[in-house]
């Protein structure tokens, strides 16, 4: 950003003249947030003046975290990108991109097989509101073969995450498998005396 960016949002530019924020929106269920999805994060903090990520509240999925855990997550982990902000959002993602005046939606696509369902939603969302552009990025390749589903299966099944999410995020998941209280999603039978 230059040195005479404009508190309403514009930026001046000799040669160009006023210049308008990029404003993109990363959505997601980030449940739970990996370092696939922080990798894409910083991509696009680094392309767009401003990047909202913004958690999808979806009442018909059973998430394994949260929407509460997951925004405390994401704030923590983005709290060092200036223009990085975390937010939740219901209903259509082209709606709450026109309620934040988002330019674009932010996807990351790994490997060939993202790439049906992702044009599918990006065309999709292009009908429904043609001056949303999508912009994909790719992670790093090391992580093109990791996803929340993926991470919450290993966890569950006591394999080992290290790497693949932040180490808050496994420290979280460690504590939801150890201590079956703290899991929504599964009915676990807690017999007494059935401790170790
Ligand atoms: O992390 P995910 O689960 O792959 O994210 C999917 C998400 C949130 C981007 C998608 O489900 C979505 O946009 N949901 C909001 C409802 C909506 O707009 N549906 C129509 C999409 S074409």
């Amino acid at each position: 950003m230059s040195k005479s960016d404009a508190a309403d949002g514009v930026r001046e530019d000799r040669q160009r003249g006023p210049l308008k924020k990029v404003i993109a929106i990363y959505p997601g269920s980030f449940d739970p947030p990996t370092n696939g999805h922080l990798d894409l994060i910083e991509r696009g903090s680094k392309i767009f003046d401003e990047l909202i990520v913004a958690i999808l509240r979806n009442p018909e999925k059973n998430p394994l975290f949260s929407l509460e855990e997951r925004r405390e997550m994401l704030d923590s982990l983005t709290s060092h990108f200036r223009n990085v902000r975390v937010d939740t959002f219901g209903g259509l993602t082209v709606d709450y991109a026109a309620k934040v005046k988002a330019d674009a939606v932010l996807r990351g696509i790994r490997a060939i097989s993202d790439y049906e369902y992702e044009l599918q939603m990006a065309l999709m969302n292009r009908k429904l509101q043609p001056e949303l552009e999508t912009v994909f990025m790719m992670p790093a390749g090391k992580y093109s073969y990791l996803s929340s589903r993926l991470v919450r299966e290993i966890a569950h099944l006591g394999g080992s995450i290290k790497g693949l999410v932040p180490d808050m995020v496994e420290r979280r998941l460690k504590g939801k498998f150890l201590d079956p209280e703290k899991l929504h999603h599964h009915h676990r039978s807690r017999k007494a005396g059935r401790r170790a």
